[in-house]
């Protein structure tokens, strides 16, 4: 693949320079956590419009909107992990120096933006809960690596962010997690962009010569990717912290109510028509 148009790249570099944050300094975190407060938006808790948040009253449903924030960020540290083995993996690459630089500040951003997430798990919840991700394995060709890498990442920090900036101008929440919701919006705005615009050279670079029946495969394990993801967002520790007494079946028929389908819709719907424009996604998923 050739390097990538320069005047994009040095925007971005320009940009991260610009405003970069340091995170040890960014935030003032408090001794103690009111957990009686709205860490996440009620409308983006995950059993919002289930039987379970009806029968709450608004100071547990708050209760519960804390874990809910440590899943969260907790999901956050997993994608980033991934996202930054992926990226240092890819420092370098031979006729790419333009991309290199950028891909710098990528990983520098990550492992600042882990820092936050985990400084909030660590001291209010004691914890980070665990990466329930499925893995998803294939045989990849030539392109195909970097090609799923980057749209993974695109899937993962898409939906991320409409979570994020919806939480970013909510006055509901309270200041530190939103706080927390605005920075990472802030610099994503970047990487967005930035991979946006990787998956469609990558694909300019390797895809022409790709089969009908290799799209289709992409396109499944896209697909399958993204309902994976989206699964994350409903955590069985979330339920068992807040002291519902079967946390799975709670998660299972949160997963199922046709509330949070229609939620999974509509916040994947630019992300989803981005894959379907670039045909990499064989029809319209259903996560
Ligand atoms: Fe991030
Ligand atoms: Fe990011």
């Amino acid at each position: 693949m050739q390097d990538m148009n320069t005047s994009l790249v040095d925007k971005l570099v320009h940009a991260s320079r610009k405003h970069a944050r340091n995170p040890y300094e960014y935030i003032e975190w408090p001794e103690t956590l009111e957990r009686e407060a709205w860490h996440v938006s009620p409308e983006l808790c995950s059993i919002y419009g289930t039987r379970y948040w009806d029968e709450l009253d608004d100071p547990a449903r708050k209760r519960l909107s804390f874990f809910e924030a440590v899943n969260f960020f907790s999901l956050n540290i997993h994608g980033e992990k991934m996202l930054m083995e992926g990226l240092s993996a890819r420092l370098y690459v031979p006729g790419q120096p333009r991309i290199a630089q950028y891909i710098h500040h990528f990983l520098d951003e990550e492992n600042k933006h882990s820092v936050l997430f985990g400084g909030f798990c660590q001291r209010y919840a004691g914890k980070i809960y665990p990466d329930r991700k499925l893995a998803i394995s294939r045989q990849m060709s030539e392109g195909e690596a970097d090609l799923l890498f980057y749209a993974k990442v695109l899937i993962f920090e898409e939906l991320a962010d409409a979570y994020n900036l919806a939480m970013a101008q909510d006055e509901r929440l309270h200041w530190l997690s939103r706080k927390i919701n605005e920075n990472h919006h802030y610099e994503e705005v970047r990487h967005l962009v930035f991979g946006r615009q990787m998956v469609k050279d990558l694909l300019a670079a390797h895809g022409t010569g790709w089969s009908t029946e290799k799209r289709r495969e992409l396109g499944d394990y896209l697909g399958r990717y993204l309902e994976s993801t989206w699964r994350e967002y409903y955590q069985p520790d979330v339920y068992q912290d807040h002291g519902f007494p079967d946390p799975w079946s709670v998660m299972e028929s949160a997963w199922d109510h046709p509330a949070q389908r229609e939620h999974r819709r509509r916040t994947s719907a630019k992300c989803v028509s981005f894959l379907l424009e670039n045909g990499l996604l064989t029809g319209e998923p259903s996560p």
